[in-house]
């Protein structure tokens, strides 16, 4: 990680993150910055389940964190353009969708051109959308892992950044296999944001 600082940047990037469950991932970032592995802060979480666990990391862990709820929302373009207004105010040069349950617009992927990441928890190509670990278990594979990736308009389908590989156990059920790629996935997403910063400050 030391390799990837972002020194030339010559400033701390300014992160957002976008979350709809425990939050680890989140965390794992917030963690990363405090170390300085990352030379970056997040300085919004936006959240859309109240209440939800990655809300209450961002309380404990002093996080400003905004409530943008879908289901007060006309449209999923709605959402998005309310998200958009969010992050712009806080000055946001990335945003990393940590766990956002929500199918995003253009609305969103064309205000943070390249600059909007996913993490998602297979080896993609292999098993996009909806319980990628589940996925991996029910077709029987013994590899799995986890991808960091740009988002574009296709689910899961941008430029893969860094990917982790995760053998699978033959006595692996859904929560011991999604808990050792949730390790893996707490190394790369930082990394991946680096990556990322990093050729945004060689692109200049
Ligand atoms: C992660 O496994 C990620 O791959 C997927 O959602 C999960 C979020 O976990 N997109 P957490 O909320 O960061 O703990």
């Amino acid at each position: 990680m030391e390799s990837s600082r972002l020194v030339a940047a010559g400033k701390r990037l300014r992160l957002g993150v976008m979350a709809s469950g425990a939050g680890s991932n989140f965390e794992a970032l917030v963690a990363a910055c405090q170390a300085d592995a990352l030379a970056a802060n997040v300085v919004q979480l936006v959240v859309n389940n109240p209440g939800c666990g990655a809300a209450q990391r961002a309380q404990r862990l002093g996080i400003p964190c905004q409530l943008i709820d879908h289901r007060l929302q006309p449209s999923r373009e709605a959402l998005d353009a309310a998200l958009v207004d969010c992050l712009q105010e806080q000055g946001v040069d990335l945003v990393v969708m940590a766990g956002w349950m929500r199918i995003v617009t253009p609305v969103l992927i064309a205000a943070f051109p390249s600059r909007l990441l996913n993490i998602h928890p297979s080896l993609l190509p292999s098993f996009k959308g909806l319980d990628g670990v589940g996925q991996a278990l029910a077709a029987g594979v013994t590899l799995t892992g986890c991808t960091a990736h740009l988002v574009n308009e296709a689910v899961d389908s941008g430029e893969i950044l860094i990917q982790a590989a995760v053998p699978v156990r033959v006595d692996d059920d859904h929560a011991r296999l999604r808990a050792r790629i949730q390790q893996q996935e707490h190394q790369i997403l930082p990394a991946a944001v680096a990556l990322l910063a990093q050729r945004l400050v060689d692109q200049g």
